[in-house]
This record gives C-alpha cells, sequence and structure tokens, in this order.
C-alpha cells in the first residue's frame, strides 16, 4: 500500500448541520451552499462532474461549469453531438457532484435531463466572447482528431470565413436542464461521524431525511 495516501487523512470540523436547522426546499439550501461556495473564491466553485450512462450501462463521468439554476433544475451547455449528448438522447438519467472541499463539503444530485429551449441556449450563446463561440463552432467535441494543428486549422478557417466574427449559434450546441428528483448534502464532521441529509422528490413537494454516513 502507498504509505503517503495510507496516512492523509482530515479531520473535519468547520462546519454542521443540526436536525432543527434543515430547509424544507433542497434547491434554496443548494442557492445557500452554491453563493457560499462563490464569496469564499474557492477556484472554478460552479465546476460540477455530471456522470451520464451510456445505451450499455457503463457509467461516464466529466465536469462541466453550473451556468444557472432555479425550479427547472440546474443549467450547463455542451456539444449535443458530444459522447456525453449521445448518452443523453438515449438516456437522460444523470447525476450531478459537488466537492468543494474547502469548505468540507459534497453535494450530489440525480435527475432526468433535457434540452434546453433554443432562446436559452441562443442569450449565452452570444454572450460569450468570440473566441469561444468559435471553438463551441468548429470543434467536433469527442470525436477523433488528427493533430492539434488540425484543430488549429479548423479555428483559423472559420475565422477567415467569418472575419465580422458574426455567426449563428449551431444546432449541434447548447443547454442542457438536469431536473433534481434526489439531492443529498454532506458537511465534513469530526471523527467521520459526517452530517447527510437526503431529499428526495414526491409529487411537487420535497421528503427529506438523515442517512449515517
Ligand atoms: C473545469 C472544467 C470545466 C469544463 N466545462 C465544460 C462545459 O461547461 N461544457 C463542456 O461541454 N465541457 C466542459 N469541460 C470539458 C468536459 O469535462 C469534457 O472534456 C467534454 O465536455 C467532453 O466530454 P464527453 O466526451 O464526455 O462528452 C470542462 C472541463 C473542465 C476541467
Amino acid at each position: 500500500m502507498n504509505m503517503e495516501l495510507h496516512d492523509l487523512r482530515i479531520n473535519y470540523g468547520k462546519s454542521s448541520i443540526p436536525d432543527g436547522k434543515l430547509h424544507d426546499n433542497p434547491l434554496d439550501w443548494f442557492g445557500d451552499w452554491l453563493s457560499e461556495a462563490l464569496s469564499a473564491s474557492l477556484n472554478e466553485a460552479n465546476a460540477m462532474v455530471l456522470s451520464t450512462v451510456s445505451d450499455k450501462g457503463m457509467p461516464s463521468s466529466r465536469v462541466v461549469l453550473l451556468k444557472a439554476f432555479d425550479e427547472r433544475g440546474l443549467l450547463f451547455f455542451t456539444n449535443y453531438n458530444s459522447r456525453k449528448g449521445q448518452h443523453i438522447a438515449l438516456n437522460p438519467a444523470a447525476s450531478i457532484l459537488f466537492f468543494w472541499p474547502e469548505l468540507e463539503r459534497q453535494i450530489r444530485i440525480e435527475g432526468l435531463i433535457q434540452q434546453a429551449d433554443p432562446a436559452i441556449s441562443d442569450e449565452y450563446f452570444y454572450s460569450r466572447p468570440v473566441e469561444s463561440r468559435i471553438s463551441a463552432a468548429v470543434s467536433p467535441q469527442s470525436r477523433i482528431v488528427p493533430s492539434r494543428s488540425s484543430l488549429e486549422q479548423m479555428y483559423q478557417n472559420f475565422m477567415a470565413d467569418h472575419p465580422e466574427g458574426e455567426f449563428k449559434r449551431p444546432a449541434h450546441w447548447g443547454g442542457y436542464w438536469l431536473s433534481p428528483n434526489m439531492i443529498e448534502f454532506w458537511q465534513g464532521r469530526r471523527n467521520r461521524l459526517h452530517d447527510r441529509i437526503q431529499y428526495r422528490r414526491i409529487g411537487n413537494g420535497w421528503e427529506k431525511c438523515r442517512l449515517a454516513p
């Protein structure tokens, strides 16, 4: 066994989730924790691990950036033809994970994904710097490309074809909402006796319980 890893152990104790302080709506709670992560100036506090499942049942995880959340769920943007896009098209079930080590917090979210309204994708696409828009337009995300220089060439060719930097959002790029049906808040506590509060969507409301760590 690798002894350096073996001996790594942090005793958590920055915060707690007392029984009397449980929100009724986990989305309010998620908003509070996200605001705290943003105000703590964590690196990429809105980065989340998105896991999707292939048609053969093989899970796959990658980081994407949360761009909004409200009663519809959590919004992120990507290439609809990417590997994750192909998974979602066949199986909308997915999970999201936030880990904010500086706050000793984890949030696990499970739910179903659907494409965002084109107007939402347009609004975000046109708000991005032109360089990011070009990359979104030219990158065949998740496909094999022959070389780094071929990618650069695609970028340069696109720029040459659109010298004004004006072009439409490509249909293959846009937003997805993950609508949660499970949200779990984890707060590290002393002696590995952590707090875990889980919410499950029941009809229009939420049922909550405490889970053993
Ligand atoms: C910090 C960070 C943020 C990222 N944000 C996004 C994002 O918002 N959208 C996206 O499509 N890929 C994003 N990526 C790249 C993905 O992790 C992934 O490489 C890409 O989406 C292709 O995944 P796929 O082949 O599973 O579809 C990000 C990666 C990192 C490390």
